[in-house]
C-alpha cells in the first residue's frame, strides 16, 4: 500500500492503475476540503458549464468519466436535471461521489482496460482531471465511444500539458472517422485563490459528438 501523502505532486507522478487506487484510497475522505476548496478547483464546474451549454434533452444519460469524489456530477446537477452515472477505479473515491446525491449509479472500472457495461448506453460523456500527468490516457477513448449511443455528446478536459505529448492530439486525428463537430476550447483548472505555481494551469476541453445518427430522430 502507498505510503504517499495524497496530494497534487503525488497524483501527478502517479505510473499505474494500480497506483491510482492506493492514491486516491488515502485522498477520498480529505479531498474535497484539503485539495478541492483549498486549491480553487473550478475545474469540474467550468467543465460541467460547457456540457450545459452544449447538451440537449437527448444527451442523457451522461457517464462521468473519473467522476472522483463527484465534484463534476454536482456542478452538472447544479445547471438542470441530469441522469448521471459515476466511473471510477477508486470504489472509495465513488462512495464519496454517491454520497453528493448527484449520481443515478456509480461504476468501479479501470479506463486503461475493457470496461464491462454495455454498449452505446450514455448520450453523454463528461470528464475534469482523469486525462491528466499519471493518470488516463487517450487509449481510454475506444471504449469510452463504444458505450456511447450515436450523436452522444463528449465534453473532456484534458490537462494542456499532456494533450500532444500523450497522444491525445493523435488519437482525435484517428477517430476522425468516428467522431464530429470536433472543437477544443481552454478553460482554467484553478481559479484565483490557488497556490502561485498552479494559477496558469490550463486543461483542454474536446468537446465531439460520436458520429451515427441517434434513434428516434
Ligand atoms: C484528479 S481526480 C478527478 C476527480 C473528479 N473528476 C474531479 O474533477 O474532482 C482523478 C480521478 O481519476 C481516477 N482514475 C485514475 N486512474 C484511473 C483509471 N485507470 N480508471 C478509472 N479512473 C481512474 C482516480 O481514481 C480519480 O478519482
Amino acid at each position: 500500500m502507498s505510503t504517499k501523502k495524497p496530494d497534487l505532486d503525488a497524483a501527478y507522478s502517479l505510473d499505474t492503475p494500480e497506483d491510482s487506487i492506493d492514491l486516491y484510497r488515502n485522498w477520498a475522505a480529505t479531498y474535497d476540503t484539503d485539495f478541492a476548496v483549498e486549491m480553487d478547483y473550478v475545474y469540474p464546474a467550468a467543465v460541467a458549464a460547457v456540457f450545459a451549454e452544449y447538451a440537449g434533452v437527448q444527451d442523457a444519460p451522461v457517464l462521468d468519466v473519473g467522476a472522483g469524489t463527484g465534484l463534476v456530477g454536482a456542478a452538472l446537477s447544479a445547471n438542470g436535471q441530469w441522469q448521471i452515472d459515476g466511473l471510477d477505479i477508486s470504489a472509495e473515491m465513488l462512495a464519496v461521489a454517491m454520497g453528493k446525491g448527484a449520481y443515478r449509479a456509480v461504476h468501479v472500472a479501470d479506463l486503461t482496460g475493457a470496461i464491462d457495461l454495455p454498449d452505446g448506453q450514455y448520450g453523454g460523456v463528461i470528464s475534469a482531471g482523469t486525462f491528466t500527468h499519471g493518470h488516463v490516457g487517450p487509449q481510454a477513448f475506444d471504449e469510452l465511444l463504444r458505450l456511447a449511443a450515436p450523436n452522444a455528446l463528449f465534453v473532456i478536459g484534458i490537462n494542456a500539458a499532456v494533450y500532444k505529448d500523450q497522444g491525445f492530439e493523435a488519437k482525435f486525428r484517428d477517430l476522425a472517422d468516428q467522431i464530429v463537430d470536433f472543437m477544443v476550447l481552454e478553460r482554467l483548472i484553478y481559479g484565483d485563490k490557488t497556490k502561485p505555481d498552479h494559477k496558469d494551469d490550463i486543461a483542454l476541453v474536446a468537446v465531439f459528438r460520436k458520429a451515427g445518427v441517434a434513434a428516434g430522430s
